[in-house]
């Protein structure tokens, strides 16, 4: 409906700095079938699409539905990093990044990387396709907007969606094209079955329109704040000496990296699971055979009260210890 492309297209210049009409919104069922379009639409079977690694597995699984040959690129404290030889080997038609709050790890893609793949996805032909998933939620640090509204002709497909700032099962998202790549996508849409609620896209439009999406954000902003604070409070307590925490400053997730490289994230995740905490394991995100050499858990905290993080973080703790106690054991016995 063309009322919520508007509200989108004027939330997005407001509070992430994208550059865009009405006319270069999409409104799709989610980010998930916004990758999907982006692989249908903007390249062809064979071609090479990069993911960063660890990543969302959900771009990966889209991709490779559309016959796209996928390379895992590494993420290091500051986000994807690309070498030459993967620019000049592997080069990609499409670059899937969450430079905001890189997935699952949390890391913030520094502003000399973002300028870098801009200016070296020009060169290449590339797209880059930005999934701003959960970054309304900042909070410290100076506001960062999206990497879209950077330069005027940034090669980058912008992807939102209502999941996070919403609820999942609105099933709502938004693609922001460049203006060339209105019409080309357009003519896809056009020959595919009709699809959107239009009553839903009316509410959201109004509820965008009138305030009370910029009043609830804010309040769950608030909210998701204070979770994490006395998540962050609760972790260097129990468990600081063990972990380094990555991704807290922005989104409803944070991540841990193990310091004790013998422990694995896998086996941590399912006795955490088995005591009655759910983490994932950040090697569980891997998106190539290539080692991306994160041994971590990843914690969201956004539906957590918080009156029971710290009872979990208790129990996580439990876990790490007698998962410590079990790697000293054995550290000892090989020494014997
Ligand atoms: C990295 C990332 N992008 C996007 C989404 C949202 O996807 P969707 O809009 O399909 O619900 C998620 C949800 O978990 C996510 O983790």
């Amino acid at each position: 409906m063309p009322a919520l492309r508007e509200a989108i297209s004027a939330h997005l210049g407001a509070s992430r700095g994208v550059r865009c009409d009405a006319s270069q919104v999409f409104v799709t069922s989610g980010t998930q079938s916004s990758l999907e379009l982006c692989a249908r639409t903007f390249a062809d079977a064979g071609d090479t699409a990069w993911i960063e690694n660890p990543g969302y597995l959900g771009a990966l699984t889209a991709f490779r539905a559309a016959q796209l040959r996928t390379v895992g690129i590494p993420v290091d404290a500051s986000g994807i990093n690309p070498s030459a030889v993967d620019w000049h080997r592997n080069k990609p038609k499409l670059i899937y990044i969450t430079p905001s709050h890189q997935y699952p790890t949390g890391t913030v893609l520094d502003m000399t990387r973002r300028l870098a793949m801009i200016a070296n996805a020009k060169a290449a032909g590339a797209l880059i396709v930005e999934d701003d998933y959960d970054s309304e939620f900042r909070y410290e640090g100076p506001p960062l907007p999206a990497m879209q509204g950077l330069s005027r002709d940034a090669p980058v497909i912008y992807l939102g969606t209502f999941s996070k700032t919403m609820f999942p099962a609105l099933r709502t998202g938004y693609m922001v094209v460049p203006l060339n790549l209105v019409e080309p996508l357009r003519s896809v849409l056009a020959r595919m079955a009709p699809h959107g609620r239009v009553a839903d896209q009316l509410a959201l439009a109004d509820f965008l329109r009138c305030g009370q999406f910029g009043l609830h954000l804010r309040r769950m902003r608030r909210l998701y704040h204070s979770r994490r604070d006395v998540l962050l409070e609760a972790l260097q307590q129990e468990i600081g000496e063990f972990v380094t925490v990555h991704g807290s400053s922005a989104g409803i997730h944070l991540s841990l990296q193990l310091r004790e490289a013998q422990l694995v994230d896998t086996v941590i995740a399912a006795a955490a699971l088995d005591a009655g905490v759910v983490v994932r394991a950040l090697s569980a995100h891997a998106t190539a055979l290539r080692p991306h050499g994160w041994n971590g858990l990843l914690l969201g905290y956004s539906q957590v009260h918080e009156a029971s993080i710290a009872a979990n973080v208790h129990i996580l703790a439990g876990v790490l210890r007698a998962a410590m106690t079990i790697v000293g054991r054995s550290q000892q016995g090989s020494l014997v």
